[in-house]
């Protein structure tokens, strides 16, 4: 495994290996070919290993991606007093987690200011132990990202929370009752977050306005298979039933949606065509028929989705990215690398993060037409893109990035590859895997 060298982490996590590379040399211009196999999702994956912490039974993650985040949260739990077992089988990655003993004033304020997720362990650490204290967690920076939705609906579940110096202090002297509870933007996290804490609350919570993204549906199924009782997954109302005890479980993480859909624009700039194995279109959400707009031909096949460029090339598209099911902010900068070089011009739109354009400054070194106006980018496709020194500002900035230098004529070399490595599992070895030319170099 590749990565930087950080001793929490090497400790925790065994696949996780040192690694002095700082930047990926992509020469462009060659299609992409072959099986491409879609990881378990970044963003299902954390909420997932944070459930653990809800009971003293094993909860085992199979389908799990070897990814920095799930390397920083693994040392995050095993600091709490969790105990991880890692196994690699031809399926994939699985961990098993014990949190029998949980301390839930140990973070690792290090750890927790590298990782949005992290702010999780507030609802998780609340419910099990009556108490958290953290730091304001970390993560991209893609907007202003507070975390008011999380505190309000804790603090209507019956927790005293204070915000000072920088520290999350909270504790629950009486234990968490159920509330209802109307979330003023469908937050993923905050959604998450309660939903975690809810099920061990007294009585019954409603999440009115809960975010709809797949990986909340994908959390709500592991809590069930954990005894959990909860209602209107998939849906903006979830009804949770709190206070059972939790016992273990066995959980697949879902497919990666963000991932597949990257993939499907990589194949499609390069003239390639690829199997994206555990891929499906209904994970997509609007993303699926403006990728076929666009020209990205995605057709379902056994175990997977083909991806190639439709015959007819690539075609400007208008996109604004929402909440599930509408078009992923995840998918928005990709998707701008792809449509650099259709034919005609799109509009691209970002509603959910104040901050992610930072992949524009970037894509222009290499020749892309792009005009910003406040939340909106106007994109003129140019015939070619051209190799550049670009930097990664965050994970999506940087796969777009890398997208960008599969299909651009020259050599490209990206720096920020810690942002790629938190959400991507070994990215770089599974497109050369595909006929990429592609390395990791210091
Ligand atoms: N917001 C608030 N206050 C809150 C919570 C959210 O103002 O208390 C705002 C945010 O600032 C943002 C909007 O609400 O403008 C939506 O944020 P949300 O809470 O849904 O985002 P998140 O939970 O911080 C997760 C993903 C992001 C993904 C968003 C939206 C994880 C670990 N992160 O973030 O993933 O973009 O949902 O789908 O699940 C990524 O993977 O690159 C990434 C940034």
């Amino acid at each position: 495994m590749s990565r930087s060298a950080s001793s929490p982490l090497s400790d925790a996590v065994p696949w996780w290996r040192p690694d002095p590379a700082r930047t990926l040399v992509i020469r462009g211009g060659r299609p992409l070919r072959g099986t491409y196999p879609v990881s378990g999702a970044k963003n299902a994956v954390l909420p997932l290993m944070v459930s653990a912490l809800l009971t003293p039974h094993l909860v085992t993650l199979h389908n799990m991606p070897a990814s920095l985040d799930v390397a920083v949260l693994a040392a995050l739990l095993r600091r709490l007093g969790a105990e991880l077992h890692w196994s690699r089988t031809e399926a994939g990655l699985s961990v098993t987690i014990c949190a029998d003993q949980v301390h839930p004033v140990r973070i690792d304020r290090e750890l927790v200011a590298r990782m949005r997720a992290s702010v999780l362990l507030l609802g998780a650490l609340l419910a099990r132990g009556g108490e958290a204290n953290l730091p304001m967690p970390g993560g991209d920076a893609i907007g202003l990202r507070g975390i008011d939705f999380h505190v309000a609906g804790l603090r209507a579940m019956g927790a005293e929370i204070e915000l000072a110096g920088g520290t999350i202090r909270a504790t629950a002297p009486r234990g968490l009752s159920g509330a209802e509870i109307l979330l003023p933007q469908p937050s993923v996290g905050a959604t998450e977050n309660l939903l975690l804490a809810a099920t061990m609350a007294r009585g019954t919570t409603i999440i009115r306005n809960a975010a709809r993204e797949p990986e909340i549906a994908d959390l709500v199924a592991c809590l069930a298979a954990m005894g959990a009782s909860i209602e209107g997954a998939g849906t903006d109302v979830l009804a949770i039933a709190g206070g059972r005890p939790l016992g273990g479980a066995v959980h697949p993480v879902m497919p990666d949606r963000i991932e597949l859909g990257t993939l499907a624009c990589a194949a499609a700039i390069t003239g390639g065509e690829l199997h994206l194995r555990h891929g499906r279109l209904d994970l997509l959400g609007a993303a699926a028929p403006l990728l076929a707009a666009a020209g990205v031909e995605l057709r379902p096949v056994e175990d997977g989705l083909m991806a190639r460029r439709a015959p007819s090339g690539l075609a400007g598209v208008d996109i604004v990215t929402r909440p599930h099911p509408g078009f992923a902010t995840d998918l928005q900068a990709p998707a701008m690398a792809l449509l650099a070089t259709a034919t005609g011009a799109s509009m691209i739109t970002e509603t959910i993060f104040e901050q992610r354009f930072r992949h524009v400054d970037e894509l222009r070194k290499m020749g892309a037409a792009i005009a910003v106006r406040g939340q909106t980018a106007v994109v003129r496709g140019v015939p070619a893109l051209q190799g550049a020194v670009v930097s990664g500002t965050d994970v999506r900035a940087a796969a777009a990035l890398v997208i960008a230098g599969l299909g651009a004529e020259g050599e490209t070399v990206l720096d920020g590859l810690d942002h790629l490595d938190r959400g991507y599992d070994r990215m770089a070895d599974k497109l050369a895997a595909c006929g990429a030319d592609i390395r990791r170099a210091g």
